[in-house]
C-alpha cells in the first residue's frame, strides 16, 4: 500500500455509547486513517454523540443496518477495508429478555453478515483484522469468589450473553476455518458520558434530578464490576494495534460494587452536587422485582492486557463518576432527545409507571 494512502477502518454501531467515545479516538488521533462508522441509528444510536468531530476529513458516517447482507456487502465490496472494529449490537439485557430475536438478528446475524464481507476484504488485503468487541456475560455469573480468565468457558445466562457468546463463537470460527484474522475482547460494566438512560448508572443518575423512584432489582446484592468508557476505548485502541491475533483480552476495572452500595454511592454524590439535604435521595431507592436469570457477580481478571499491553483505567471510580454525573447535568437537551419517543413507552411498561 502507498504510505500516504489512509488506511480504512470501519467501525460499527460508532453512534452508540461506546461506539462514540472509539470513534472520537481515533477519528482525532488518527489521521493516517478514515474512519467510517456504520451505524443503523436504533434507539441507542445518537449522530449527536459525535456532533463535535462529524466535520473532520477523516470521518464518514454510514446509515445502514448490519443484518442487511447487501447493504453490507456492498459497502465492503467498495471500500477496501484494513480493519473492523465491530460494536454495533443490541446491549441491554432487560430488552432481551423481552425480545430475544432482535438480539439474535443484530448480534448473530448481523455479526456473521460482517464475517462473511469481511473472507472477500481479507481475500484482497492480507493485512485486514476483524476486531470484534464483545462481553464478560458470557461467561455466566461468578459466585462470591473468583475472577473471569480469558480461559474461563463460556456459560451464559441471558438472551443477550446468549447472543453475544454466539457472535464470540461464530467469529472464532471463521479464524479457523477460513484462516480469517481476528481479536475478541470481553468488557465488564461501562459507564460514562453519553449511555442511553436505561442502563443502571445513567438511569439512576436522572431519576434522582427528577425526583423519580431508583428501581433496585431483588435484594440489590447483585455485583458488577465498572469501567469508565475512555478507559475502555483506550484499551480497544491498544488491542486493535498491538493485540496478537487469535487471542481474547478481558477488560475490566478492578472495581467491584454491590447494585445496593452503588445506588447509595450516587444518591450521597447528586446530594451534594443538587444541595440537597445528605439522605434526601437515598429515600427514592425502591426495591422492586427482580431480573429474570439475573447473575449474581461479574469480575474481570484484567492480568493479560496488563501485563502484554500494558494497560490499566486511569481515572478512579470517584473521578469518572463526578465526570459522568456533570455530563448529564450539563448536557440535559440531549437526556430529552433520546428519551423522548419510543423510549418513553418502554420505559412505562418496564417499570409500570
Ligand atoms: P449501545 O446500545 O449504546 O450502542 C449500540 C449501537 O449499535 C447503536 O449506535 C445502535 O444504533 C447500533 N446498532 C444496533 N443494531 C444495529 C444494526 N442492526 N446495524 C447497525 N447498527 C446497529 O451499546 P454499547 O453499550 O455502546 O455497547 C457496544 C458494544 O460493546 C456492544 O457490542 C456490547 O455488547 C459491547 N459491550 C458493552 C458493554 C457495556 O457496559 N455497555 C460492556 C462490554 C461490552
Ligand atoms: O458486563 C457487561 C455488560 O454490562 C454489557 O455487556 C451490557 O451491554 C451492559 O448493559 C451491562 O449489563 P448489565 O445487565 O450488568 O447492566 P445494567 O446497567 O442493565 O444493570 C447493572 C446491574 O443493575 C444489574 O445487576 C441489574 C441492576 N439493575 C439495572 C437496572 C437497569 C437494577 O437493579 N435496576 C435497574 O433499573
Amino acid at each position: 500500500m502507498k504510505k500516504n494512502v489512509p488506511k480504512k477502518i470501519l467501525i460499527t454501531g460508532g453512534a452508540g455509547f461506546i461506539g462514540s467515545h472509539v470513534v472520537r479516538r481515533f477519528v482525532t488521533r488518527y489521521s493516517n486513517y478514515h474512519i467510517f462508522n456504520f451505524d443503523a441509528l436504533t434507539y441507542a444510536g445518537n449522530l449527536e454523540n459525535l456532533k463535535d468531530i462529524e466535520q473532520s476529513t477523516n470521518y464518514t458516517f454510514v446509515k445502514g443496518d448490519i443484518t442487511d447482507a447487501d447493504f453490507v456487502n456492498d459497502l465492503f465490496a467498495r471500500n477496501r477495508f484494513d480493519g473492523l472494529i465491530h460494536l454495533a449490537a443490541e446491549s441491554h439485557v432487560d430488552r432481551s429478555i423481552v425480545d430475544p430475536l432482535a438480539f439474535v438478528r443484530t448480534n448473530v446475524f448481523g455479526t456473521v453478515n460482517l464475517l462473511n464481507a469481511s473472507l472477500q476484504t481479507f481475500k484482497e488485503n492480507a493485512g485486514f483484522l476483524f476486531y470484534h468487541i464483545s462481553t464478560d456475560e458470557v461467561y455466566g455469573s461468578l459466585g462470591k469468589e473468583g475472577f473471569f480468565t480469558e480461559k474461563t468457558a463460556y456459560d451464559p445466562n441471558s438472551p443477550y450473553s446468549a447472543s453475544k457468546a454466539s457472535s464470540d463463537h461464530f467469529v472464532r470460527a471463521y479464524g479457523e476455518t477460513y484462516k480469517l484474522p481476528y481479536i475478541i475482547s470481553n468488557c465488564s460494566n461501562n459507564y460514562g458520558p453519553n449511555q442511553f438512560p436505561e442502563k443502571l448508572i445513567p438511569l439512576f443518575i436522572n431519576n434522582i434530578i427528577q425526583n423519580k423512584a431508583l428501581p433496585v432489582y431483588g435484594d440489590g446484592n447483585y455485583t458488577r464490576d465498572w469501567l469508565f468508557v475512555k478507559d475502555h476505548a483506550k484499551a480497544i485502541d491498544l488491542i486493535f494495534h498491538q493485540g496478537k491475533k487469535g487471542e481474547t483480552y478481558n477488560v475490566g476495572g478492578f472495581n467491584e460494587w454491590k447494585n445496593i452500595e452503588l445506588a447509595r454511592l450516587l444518591c450521597r454524590l447528586m446530594d451534594k452536587k443538587l444541595d440537597r439535604e445528605a439522605g434526601t435521595s437515598e429515600k427514592l431507592i425502591t426495591f422492586v422485582k427482580d431480573r429474570p436469570g439475573h447473575d449474581l457477580r461479574y469480575a474481570i481478571d484484567a492480568s493479560k492486557i496488563n501485563q502484554e499491553l500494558g494497560w490499566e483505567p486511569s481515572v478512579t471510580f470517584e473521578e469518572g463518576l463526578e465526570l459522568t454525573i456533570d455530563w448529564y447535568f450539563d448536557n440535559k437537551e440531549w437526556l430529552n432527545n433520546v428519551t423522548s419517543g419510543d423510549y418513553l413507552e418502554y420505559y412505562k411498561k418496564q417499570y409500570q409507571v
